[in-house]
């Protein structure tokens, strides 16, 4: 996997804001494309990250699933999730969608394929959304979340480039996902998808805000999706966190409770493969 990735041990704890947003998302796919229970469906979640959110949730809200076969490109993801989250309906394996051939084995077998917070850590998304294309069986629907254009990202780009941090996090820079702070809109993933030959259901951004319930809580987002943090020497990293929960309380100011807020975009798209 390129560029900042996820922490698998933090992001299993600090996923709050995702979990709200994903539970939201899922009822949203489930009322525009008409999910029933999904009896006798199989579905796949790409980039299932420890388990907890996309493939849980989804398994809450749809129990009647056939089968859910959840990949991720990270072995220690796979990993946690059979150990966080093992359920006799999902399947995790090692997978990564980027690549024709490490998904091919599933090729036209899926109903339904999820994906959520996870497309902006994939470089080649065109290369993605076509394999998602080729995953699905004629007629089947794909419902796809992830961020884009968010100005929070500022407080990495300010630490990664302050005067303190950039010995140990500058060679990374140039790695940081572009996507995360390129104002792409959605008619580029409309035309994208389209010619790929789906027929889109929907496609929008939308803005969102996160309010985190404590410092904590918010110091365990930042650092759970910027794993890069793991290259701060051990003797350095309460002073790093501290840097950090300052750059954000920075950005986003404090309520009149004290609680530190996030703005971020969201682009949701939910599509269908021609029967
Ligand atoms: C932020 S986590 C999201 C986990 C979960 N879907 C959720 O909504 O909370 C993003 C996950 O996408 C995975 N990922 C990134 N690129 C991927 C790829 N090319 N193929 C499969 N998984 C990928 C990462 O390893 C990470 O576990």
């Amino acid at each position: 996997m390129s560029g900042v990735g996820v922490d698998p041990v933090l992001y299993s704890k600090y996923h709050h804001l995702q979990e709200r947003d994903v539970n939201d998302f899922l009822h949203v796919s489930a009322s525009f494309l008409n999910w029933g229970n999904l009896t006798n469906k199989v579905v796949m979640d790409v980039g299932c990250g420890p388990g907890n959110t996309s493939s849980s949730w989804f398994l809450t809200i749809f129990p009647a699933v056939k089968r859910l076969i959840a990949i991720d490109v990270q072995e220690e993801m796979i990993n946690l999730a059979k150990v966080l989250n093992p359920q006799p309906k999902i399947e995790f394996m090692i997978a990564d969608i980027s690549d024709e051939a490490s998904v091919e084995c599933w090729e036209g077998t899926i109903n339904k394929v999820i994906s959520t917070w996870c497309f902006q850590f994939i470089k080649d998304q065109h290369k993605s959304f076509r394999n998602v294309y080729n995953l699905l069986k004629p007629g089947g629907e794909a419902a796809i979340l992830f961020e884009i254009n968010s100005s929070y990202h500022v407080c990495y780009e300010e630490i990664t480039k302050s005067q303190k941090w950039h010995k140990i996090l500058e060679s990374k820079a140039g790695e940081y996902p572009e996507i995360y702070t390129k104002n792409v809109d959605a008619a580029h993933f409309k035309q994208l998808l389209v010619g790929l030959g789906f027929n889109v259901v929907l496609c929008t951004k939308k803005q969102k805000s996160f309010v985190f319930s404590s410092d904590d809580d918010c110091i365990g987002y930042a650092l759970s999706m910027f794993a890069w943090h793991k290259r701060v020497p051990d003797e350095l990293m309460e002073e790093f966190r501290r840097d950090l929960l300052e750059e954000f309380s920075k950005y986003g100011g404090r309520d009149s409770h004290g609680r530190i807020t996030v703005h971020y975009n969201l682009m949701n798209i939910l599509v269908k493969k021609p029967s």
